[in-house]
């Protein structure tokens, strides 16, 4: 007889990672416009840490945004997918019942789309989150053009390590501010510079960027100086969104906020750069379902050389 359980994390209410319980839950069952997926592997984000901390919301809920695994049932009207089919997605940062750490989650299927073939379901699993954010940055906030110069702070972590291979893949030079210890992974992911936040930070350079990408949120205010007259810039960081309202009234460029959605579209773009070769994912370590605590603690430590992905089947 088939399953009619599975493993899902979960947690009472708001604390560190010892809140977080592996449970025994029922295997949820797509209703009209649902995707149920088996899922392989899901990293984890400093979304998760952030939605673990709160008390907004229901309890319990879940965690995990981003996955990757294959399509077992589909309900009413999401025929456009089959059972078996290789699939990635974003779930969105609303709270979930039982999120991307479980055996299997419930998607709308205008939000899962197929998984790129190059790579396996454990390095797919650390892009969709942080790729979404990044194209959503790039593309549509900064409007990144060929030949132009980029400028990413933050630029060794998920996000910021995806948009130096996506400025590449645009046509831009890119330099990375990161720490001394990550400048190496910066370069390997097509930085052609790298300025260490802790030494120099913005006084590394003069006003020679067409755009800035901040994906930390820390001295925006300096890295911002560095645009030249007419150039942009955008900020993923929630600590820094008070400022980038607050610059649409000082001189100089403003800086948009990017608040990433889930998009099937997205997705498809993200996988079609994986299979060209211009996106690689980057993982700093794997862990099994029974470490999502240790999971979760590395990525509150707010430093990383790349996503911390739980692998469902090991
Ligand atoms: N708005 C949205 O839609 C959206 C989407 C995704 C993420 N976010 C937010 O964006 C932030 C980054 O997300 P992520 O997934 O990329 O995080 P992450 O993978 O944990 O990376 C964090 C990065 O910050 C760097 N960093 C630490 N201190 C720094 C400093 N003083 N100056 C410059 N960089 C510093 C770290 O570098 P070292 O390890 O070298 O110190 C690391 O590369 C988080 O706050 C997250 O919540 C927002």
């Amino acid at each position: 007889m088939a399953d009619t359980t599975m493993r899902a994390v979960q947690f009472d209410g708001p604390g560190g990672p010892e809140v977080l319980r592996i449970r025994d839950v029922p295997i949820p069952a797509p209703t009209s416009g649902q995707v149920l997926v088996r899922v392989h592997a899901a990293s984890v984000n400093p979304a998760d840490v952030a939605s673990r901390r709160t008390r907004l919301g229901r309890f319990p809920r879940g965690t995990g945004m981003d996955y990757a695994g294959e399509v077992a049932e589909v309900g009413p009207g999401a025929t456009d997918l089959r059972p078996g089919q290789r699939v990635w997605g974003y779930l969105g940062t609303h709270g979930h019942e039982t999120g991307a750490a479980a055996d299997y989650l419930l998607a709308r299927r205008e939000q899962v789309a197929a998984a790129p073939a190059s790579v396996d379901s454990v390095s797919a699993a650390a892009l969709p989150t942080v790729g979404t954010t990044a194209l959503e940055a790039l593309r549509d906030k900064l409007r990144l053009r060929s030949g132009q110069r980029l400028l990413v702070v933050g630029a060794s972590g998920g996000v910021g390590g995806t948009a130096v291979q996506l400025g590449r893949a645009m046509g831009a030079s890119v330099t990375a501010v990161a720490s001394a210890r990550n400048a190496d992974l910066c370069r390997e992911l097509g930085a052609d510079r790298v300025i260490d936040y802790a030494s120099t930070g913005a006084d590394a350079s003069g006003r020679e960027f067409d755009a800035l990408l901040d994906c930390h949120g820390a001295a925006l205010r300096r890295y911002r100086r560095l645009l030249l007259p007419g150039g942009r810039a955008a900020t993923i960081a929630v600590k820094a969104f008070p400022y980038a309202l607050w610059s649409r009234l000082l001189p100089g460029p403003g800086v948009r906020v990017v608040i990433s959605r889930p998009r099937r579209s997205d997705m498809e773009a993200l996988a079609g750069h994986v299979d060209r070769g211009e996106l690689r994912p980057v993982v700093e370590r794997v862990y099994p379902l029974v470490e999502v605590q240790e999971a979760h603690r590395a990525v509150e430590t707010g430093h990383a050389r790349g996503k911390r992905v739980l692998d469902l089947r090991r």
